[in-house]
């Protein structure tokens, strides 16, 4: 059954100590708690007290040390109010767990012999009886009894194991590790002189790999301070790295507990990828520190209050330390990738939804990702230096409180005078707007046209129109500037804006720096995005005019069979030349959209995408591409190699980038070149993205076996093997391969790294998943049906490869929707895949 934003009501009661204790074994944990307790001022009173419990062996229950008989039910335990006092008191509770047999990885469990947490969002009360809501803060003492040297919990330490947490939090930000760790340890001294210890505690082996996440730790915590004048608040900073963990990270209070494929990173082991990851993710998680965890969420359906502002600070501090076009650039393709997907399909949901069955269904790029594009409006619609003002208000007034987005708004209001009401439309309605654009020139006036339409998402047939800046600037045909960046703000249906006094029809350059996520549909003749290709002072929109050339010559080839157009040709081969350009901004241009780009745009555009039309067409224009750059290929790739020791710096990345580009379109031709740069990779992404260009041209098998032998005792490497053979599977054998890989020895599908590494690699290889056989549907189907017991958030996230359905074709459409109901009818399912699957199927 659904839960509703609109039945959101106060605790019956205060918690204002809490006092837990552990003693630790794998099939027999004890865990006695003891809460005082007192009734809530602004909740109704006289209620009874409603504790929250899953799968607990409840042993003992005592209210100011007199037993109490009440039993348990299925979802938590009732103290009836004829039981409780009308002022303060003490509830104890003793339950008995079972770490090592919980395999859904929420609430404590074992991974590799270590005891470990996950409590976000509703995994506490897996560990003990309590009102597991976020608007109920307290303040935690921890102890443990177990053998296991690693002893560690919230806040600081008073005694060996033993922990103390000063600041008040909810429960989803509790932890607890216990194991046989190392720890990598450095220092920070806060702005105002507070010197903080720093470990990261992983296993023996993995002690050497922790340099960068430290590295970046250090500069999350120096950025946050001069950026956001904020500061750490404990002695201590625990980082562990954890190799069973169903998400990225988690910012528990003073422990951050990290899927270690996102703390661990030699230059032999990790991508440059991995490196950019990882740093965003520490600072992701070190900034939720305060915007997260000094202020919290009211209730779950606030979510994007900490995520969305916090995946906003992450992505500044990235560009900030990197590249912030090259940044932007990226972090727009990826939010295309997975929310403008989401959003365009039946799971569709608002940055604050309404209602839910499972909270853990609604960690989405919605919530993330369009809810800090959100925020990046705000910026741009109050300026900077309000959005200051604003956030520090927000610290001072929320310090410590479980706020709302009315909250968030407010605080925006008061500072700033700014009217948000329409604005908050952007929080409360689904889907992605589209923008059309058109224009016209007359006596020296130039008008542009903007009309948006808001497409209905499932429970919300109207919508209303948004707040929605538009960055502009306007060129002249022979590419100079002739209106820097303008912002126009769209509040209703349709506008017009006249610029006059110009001597010649310009061309726009709308939608600078994805200024608002939406999708624009503007008539451009490829003249003109070849001019704004080689001439847009805005980078996300010089790159936009090379993909806009190239999805046109893309969908011109698939629809028409148009050949290449020599004008794509010559304006990507001109900024591959262009030795001005930074590599990795230059990398980006060379790279075709994605076959899964290609489909959602000619969806957006009225036609039904044909998978294996998609995939032949883009191998086409590569190799076009590649003999068209042939001439300049070989002293292009020796010039991009880079000498000298590794950096992960985004500089020497983005050379590594652009070479194995290059590298890539080399292979068109002669696969040879690639050969050698595998054989003389000095890092990861090298040996990796050599041999994934061998794969892609059926190539490789030599260096796919050299790989494993080399490999195949690191597990997070060993992830890379298994994921890129099936992501270069040709689409006749993807199904096949991912079959015969989830036969390998080493295919641990109860690890999500592992599982996800075949599993959503397959899901991502667009034409072998959407292959006409079905056999990739049914093989994913018959995979959530095996992992949905096991672990059901993992799998609720993995159904998510079937929610673009609706683009395709019939006979498609029919293959998905039978394995989707197939799924659905396996008795016993989850809350978690079966609130997927009635949406998907929108039941
Ligand atoms: N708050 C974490 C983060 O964004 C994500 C935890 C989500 N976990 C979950 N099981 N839903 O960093
Ligand atoms: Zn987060």
């Amino acid at each position: 059954t659904a839960i509703l934003l609109s039945d959101y009501t106060p605790f019956s009661h205060l918690i204002d100590h809490v006092t837990l204790h552990f003693t630790l074994h794998p099939l027999q944990t004890r865990v006695s708690a003891r809460l005082s307790l007192r009734p809530n001022p602004a909740a109704v009173q006289g209620q009874d007290l409603r504790l929250d419990g899953e799968n607990l062996s409840l042993l003992s229950l005592a209210l100011n040390g007199k037993p109490l008989a009440h039993a348990p039910d299925e979802t938590g335990l009732t103290i009836p109010a004829a039981d409780l006092p009308n002022g303060p008191f003490t509830l104890e509770t003793e339950v008995e767990i079972s770490p090592q047999t919980n395999t859904s990885l929420d609430g404590l469990y074992m991974s590799n012999g270590m005891y470990c947490t996950q409590c976000e969002a509703q995994g506490f009360r897996k560990i003990t009886f309590y009102p597991d809501r976020p608007d109920v803060m307290a303040r935690f003492d921890v102890t443990m009894d177990t053998d296991l040297p690693t002893q560690l919990s919230n806040g600081n330490p008073t005694g060996p194991g033993a922990w103390h947490d000063p600041w008040p939090k909810p429960a989803y930000l509790f932890a607890l590790v216990a194991g046989d760790l190392v720890a990598h340890t450095d220092h920070f001294t806060t702005l105002s002189g507070r010197r903080v210890t720093l470990n990261i505690y992983t296993r023996a082996g993995d002690a050497h790999k922790c340099a960068y996440a430290m590295d970046s730790l250090i500069r999350s915590m120096r950025w946050d301070e001069q950026v956001y004048g904020r500061e750490y608040d404990l002695d201590i900073f625990n980082i562990v790295a954890v190799d069973d963990f169903n998400m990225g990270a988690m910012e528990n209070k003073g422990l951050n507990i990290f899927n270690s494929k996102l703390v661990l990173a030699t230059p032999d082991t990790a991508t440059d990828d991995d490196y950019a990851r990882i740093e965003a993710v520490i600072a992701h998680e070190y900034f939720h520190n305060w915007t997260g965890n000094r202020i919290t969420c009211r209730d779950w359906f606030q979510l994007c209050l900490k995520e969305g502002l916090t995946v906003y600070r992450d992505q500044q501090f990235s560009g900030d330390m990197r590249s912030a076009p090259v940044k932007r650039i990226e972090d727009v393709l990826a939010l295309r990738a997975r929310q403008f997907r989401e959003d365009g399909g039946p799971l569709a949901h608002a940055v604050r939804p309404d209602s839910y069955v499972e909270i853990n269904n609604f960690y989405t790029a919605t919530i993330y990702e369009k809810g800090a594009e959100v925020i990046g409006m705000l910026k741009t619609l109050v300026g900077d230096a309000a959005y200051a003002d604003a956030l520090n208000l927000y610290f001072t007034r929320h310090d410590g409180h479980a706020a709302t987005i009315e909250d968030w708004l407010q605080v925006f209001t008061d500072a700033t005078g700014h009217d948000l009401t329409q604005f908050k439309h952007w929080y409360t309605q689904a889907g992605t707007p589209h923008l059309t654009l058109t224009d016209d020139f007359k006596n020296g006036t130039y008008t542009l046209y903007i009309k948006q339409n808001n497409p209905t998402t499932p429970g919300q047939p109207h919508k209303d129109p948004k707040v929605i800046p538009i960055a502009l600037g306007l060129l002249s045909t022979s590419g100079a500037e002739v209106l820097p960046t303008t912002i126009l703000t769209l509040t209703q249906a349709e506008h017009s804006f006249e610029f006059p006094n110009l001597t010649a029809k310009p061309i726009p350059s709308a939608l600078r720096g994805f200024s608002a996520p939406v999708v624009l549909h503007q008539t451009q003749s490829n003249t003109d995005r070849a001019i704004l290709l080689a001439h847009d002072t805005d980078a996300f929109n010089k790159c936009e005019a090379g993909r806009a050339l190239a999805k046109s010559a893309l969908t011109d080839h698939i629809l028409h069979q148009t050949p290449t157009p020599h004008d794509w040709l010559a304006a990507i081969t001109a900024v591959t030349r262009e030795t001005t350009l930074d590599p990795a901004f230059r990398a980006l241009t060379l790279r075709l959209p994605s076959d899964d780009d290609i489909a959602q745009t000619l969806h957006a555009s009225g036609h039904i995408p044909d998978p294996a039309a998609i995939h032949a067409a883009r191998r086409t224009l590569q190799t076009d591409l590649a003999n068209h750059l042939k001439p300049h290929l070989p002293s292009l790739i020796a010039a991009h190699q880079t000498p000298g020791d590794f950096s992960p710096s985004a500089i020497a990345a983005g050379h590594r980038a652009f070479r194995l580009g290059l590298l890539s379109l080399m292979a068109r031709i002669d696969t040879a070149p690639a050969t050698h740069a595998y054989q003389n990779a000095k890092s990861m992404t090298e040996q990796l993205g050599a041999l994934a260009i061998l794969l892609d041209n059926g190539m490789g098998q030599p260096e796919l076996a050299q790989f494993h032998a080399q490999w195949q005792n690191d597990r997070l490497v060993m992830d890379k093997w298994f994921g890129l053979q099936i992501s270069m599977a040709a689409p006749d054998h993807a199904a096949h391969i991912t079959k015969f890989l989830t036969e390998h020895a080493d295919f641990d599908w109860k690890n999500p790294n592992r599982f996800r590494a075949v599993i959503a690699s397959l899901a991502a290889n667009h034409a072998g998943f959407h292959h006409a056989s079905g056999q990739g549907y049914a093989l994913l189907a018959d995979w959530l049906i095996k992992l949905d017991p096991v672990n059901p958030q993992t799998a609720a996230r993995m159904s998510t490869a079937f929610e673009t359905w609706p683009r395709y074709d019939q006979t498609r459409q029919t293959l998905i929707r039978n394995e989707l109901s197939r799924i659905r009818q396996t008795p016993n399912l989850s809350r978690n895949l079966g609130e997927m699957l009635d949406r998907m199927l929108g039941a």
